[in-house]
């Protein structure tokens, strides 16, 4: 059983290059499927929720290769349309494929995802959405159906500016003839960086970013090439570490403007925060300071991906702050977990009240992937050694955690009991 061994409690130092985003390469890789060919993708994270992307194009008879964060998928021999059930229940993004597949092959078969660890996490929006391009949605036991003879564009709007459900409109869309206009969608850079790859396959897509996002469909596409863009989630990850600890660091590839709810948050804290040309560069010397309430929300308002994150800091700082989580209904799981390292935080519904106290070391377990990242920045904040366990959370997002917070200077192993 392997873990992460903490020694914490000392200011950090150093520089580390962001990997690239775990979020916009799932959606990427599912609409590698819109084409006949080969298609690159560069600076693709090598996660196992990317190896599980892989696995259900290779499962789906395309031939897959990665050297080193370049993937190419071959899609020439391509054949089936059902999501492995396997995958399906260990990563929800799978669901990304429904949309692809809907629109390359007319068909498209997987189970229902299950829950997570955040609640629930139904997939209405989604549906409703290929049927409103004309699909047939089938539910039998457990398993759904989906099936159009012929996918039509047309205007429609999400209830939620649901950031999947925006991702599979788009791909679906793909491959319905006319034009889909799709209102109310998430505006998360995540889903530019899908409209980037669509449009180097040569779809007519537009939009992205803003509330209305417009797709001329039914155009054939040819492969793409597109490089993603730095992960923001594991940015804000390193941002807070280093807020949380003290000392000073250097994001190289960040782009602090697509973090700014979470950049101002530390700010706020008393962070100096500096986005320099090609890197990002946080400085914390003096004590942190309470922030009064964040409240999470679709982008542009405060990621609730970040949330955990910043609970680890203020539970690590002075004084009593607020978080509202306003996305996921369970998303304050870790929280128990923190109170094993001394953590003063009290849960009530969709809020926690944290009240910041120095922290000492201990061993806890992760139960979800910004959760557990979470208890990685308490411990570095910690008086004392700390062990984390629970990483397969952690490797679903970060490529090499460990690697790159020692590079920031922390005391920081992957061991085996
Ligand atoms: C994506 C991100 C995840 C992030 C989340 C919110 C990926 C692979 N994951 O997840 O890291 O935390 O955005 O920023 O990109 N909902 C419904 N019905 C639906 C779809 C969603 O009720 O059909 C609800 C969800 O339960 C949740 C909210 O909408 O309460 C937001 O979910 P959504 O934006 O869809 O998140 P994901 O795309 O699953």
């Amino acid at each position: 059983m392997e873990y992460y061994a903490v020694r914490g409690g000392h200011p950090l130092e150093g520089a580390v290059a962001v990997h690239g985003a775990k979020n916009s390469a799932l959606p990427i890789l599912a609409a590698a499927l819109l084409a006949e060919g080969e298609s690159v993708i560069h600076n693709c994270p090598d996660l196992t929720d990317t190896a599980g992307a892989l696995e259900i194009l290779t499962s789906l008879g395309c031939r897959v290769t990665r050297e080193g964060r370049t993937v190419r998928v071959d899609t020439t021999c391509r054949q089936g349309w059902a999501v492995p059930d396997r995958l399906m229940g260990q990563m929800r993004a799978s669901v990304l494929f429904l949309g692809s597949l809907l629109a390359r092959s007319g068909r498209a078969e997987a189970c229902w995802p299950g829950g997570c660890a955040l609640g629930s996490r139904p997939i209405d929006l989604h549906i409703r959405a290929f049927q409103a391009l004309g699909a047939q949605v089938l539910d039998r036991e457990g398993r759904l159906f989906c099936r159009a003879d012929r996918l039509r564009g047309r205007h429609l709007a999400l209830p939620f500016p649901s950031v999947g459900a925006t991702e599979n409109t788009m791909l679906a869309a793909c491959g319905a003839e006319g034009v889909t206009i799709l209102d109310n969608a998430a505006r998360e850079p995540e889903i530019t960086d899908l409209q980037g790859f669509l449009r180097s396959m040569g779809a007519e897509v537009s939009g992205a970013g803003t509330s209305q996002i417009r797709i001329r469909g039914g155009l054939p596409l040819h492969p793409g090439s597109y490089t993603v863009m730095a992960d923001r989630i594991v940015t804000a990850t390193y941002l807070c570490a280093v807020a949380a600890a003290g000392g000073e660091g250097e994001l190289l590839g960040a782009d602090g403007t697509m973090l700014a709810p979470v950049v101002d948050t530390l700010r706020l804290a008393g962070c100096q925060v500096e986005q320099r040309p090609d890197r990002l560069w946080i400085c914390r010397k003096d004590p942190l300071q309470p922030v009064g309430t964040v409240i999470t929300g679709p982008y542009p308002a405060f990621p609730t991906d970040a949330q955990p994150l910043l609970a680890a800091v203020l539970a690590a700082g002075q004084g009593e702050s607020r978080i509202v989580e306003t996305i996921f209904d369970q998303r304050f799981r870790y929280t128990q977990e923190l109170k094993k390292m001394g953590a003063a935080i009290s849960v009530e519904g969709s809020a926690a009240r944290i009240t910041g106290r120095p922290l000492r070391g201990a061993q806890v377990e992760a139960a979800d992937l910004r959760g557990g990242a979470a208890l990685v920045i308490a411990a570095l904040a910690a008086a004392g050694d700390s062990r984390i366990h629970g990483l397969e959370h952690l490797d679903r997002g970060y490529e090499s955690l460990d690697q790159d917070l020692a590079a920031l200077g922390a005391g920081i192993q992957r061991t085996t009991r």
